[in-house]
Order: C-alpha cells, then sequence, then structure tokens
C-alpha cells in the first residue's frame, strides 16, 4: 500500500521507504562486521517487526537464523500499558547464542527493556537490539539499542510493519496516522 491510498489517514510521511532501506544496508554491514564468524540469532517481535526482520535478513551478507516471539504490552489504543505478556515465545534453545532482538519501535522502552532481561536469564552469550525507530519516551527506561534506525517525534506512526488498530502494517513507508483516525 502507498501513502497516497490512505493519504486523508495520514498527516504526513516521517520516513520513507527508500530511507528505510538505505538505513537498514547501514545497519546491516555493521552487524556482519560486529558478528564476524558467529551466527546471530535474529529474534523478531510479532507483529510489528515483520518488515524489518524481512527486509534485515534478506541485506545481511551472512548466515542467520531467525526466530519469533509475540509479546503484548498494548490494548487497541495507542498508549502502552506497561504490562507485558508472552502470547509465542522462542522455538530455539539460546545457550551460548548471541541474540539480536528485531523491533519495529521502542516507545516507553518497557517491552524491550522486559524482552532483554528475559531472554538474558536463558543462558544467551550476548543480547543486542536493532530497532528501526526510537520515540523520546524511551530515555526514561534504560533501553540499549546497539543498531538504530532513526529517532523519531512523540507521534503515532503507522506502516512498514506498525500498526493502528491493526490496520496500516502493509504500508510501504512509516507515516504520522491524523488524529482524527484515533480520536473518532
Ligand atoms: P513500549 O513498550 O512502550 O516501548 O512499546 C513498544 C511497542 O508499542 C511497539 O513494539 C509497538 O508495537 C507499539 N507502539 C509504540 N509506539 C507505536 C506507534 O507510534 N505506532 C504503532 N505502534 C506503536
Ligand atoms: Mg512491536
Amino acid at each position: 500500500m502507498e501513502a497516497s491510498d490512505v493519504s486523508a489517514d495520514l498527516t504526513r510521511v516521517l520516513v520513507s521507504e527508500s530511507e528505510i532501506r538505505a538505513k537498514l544496508a547501514e545497519l546491516a554491514r555493521r552487524i556482519e562486521n560486529d558478528y564476524d564468524g558467529d551466527r546471530p540469532l535474529l529474534v523478531g517481535v510479532l507483529k510489528g517487526a515483520v518488515m524489518v526482520m524481512a527486509d534485515l535478513a534478506r541485506e545481511l551478507r551472512i548466515h542467520v537464523d531467525m526466530d519469533w516471539m509475540a509479546v503484548s504490552s498494548y490494548g487497541a489504543g495507542t498508549q502502552s500499558s506497561g504490562v507485558v505478556r508472552i502470547l509465542k515465545d522462542l522455538d530455539t534453545d539460546l545457550t551460548d547464542r548471541r541474540v539480536l532482538i528485531v523491533e519495529d519501535i521502542i516507545d516507553s522502552g518497557l517491552t524491550l527493556s522486559w524482552l532483554k532481561e528475559n531472554l538474558g536469564l536463558r543462558g544467551a552469550k550476548s543480547v543486542e537490539i536493532c530497532a528501526l525507530l526510537r520515540k523520546p519516551g524511551a530515555a526514561k527506561v534504560d533501553v540499549d539499542v546497539t543498531y538504530l534506525g532513526f529517532d523519531i517525534p512523540n507521534e503515532f506512526v503507522v506502516g512498514y510493519g506498525l500498526d493502528y488498530a491493526n490496520r496500516y502494517r502493509n504500508l510501504r513507508d512509516v507515516a504520522i496516522l491524523a488524529p482524527h483516525v484515533y480520536e473518532s
């Protein structure tokens, strides 16, 4: 889906498809260098990270394993509840693995700081984070993001995996959702 297909619902495009592609290539070069000889386990956080995972993994010129977790910290609204629940756990044994969590966005940081600690307790050799987007609120909780795409303003965004009420995930760009969509 293009931004023009839902232009009435969007305030503006914040990060375009081509800016995302260029940034992921940049991050992939760093990851290849950092994981030289160690096959990373990419852990995608469902459902928002599906697009980042698909594009980052294909950009990487090294072998990787991929696994998925589903956690929930959000209801249907736009505010973080702070409550994290595992809806789907990993299939992979983390013992001595170098884990790279792949996320779409860090807002409060609650989800990722919880997840990083949780995976660290399973015997992983290292747990790092790659996130495409970060909002200013993430500064409140101390989450170390080793690979960051873009710092963005504190707006509710959709597209490239990010949804509002399960819509807009298939939008190619990341765009600011017009307030009338969630205020109505
Ligand atoms: P946190 O625990 O507050 O960092 O929440 C992170 C999760 O909230 C992300 O993985 C998203 O699923 C969701 N989220 C946070 N901000 C947005 C947004 O602007 N649009 C869509 N989803 C968001
Ligand atoms: Mg998410």
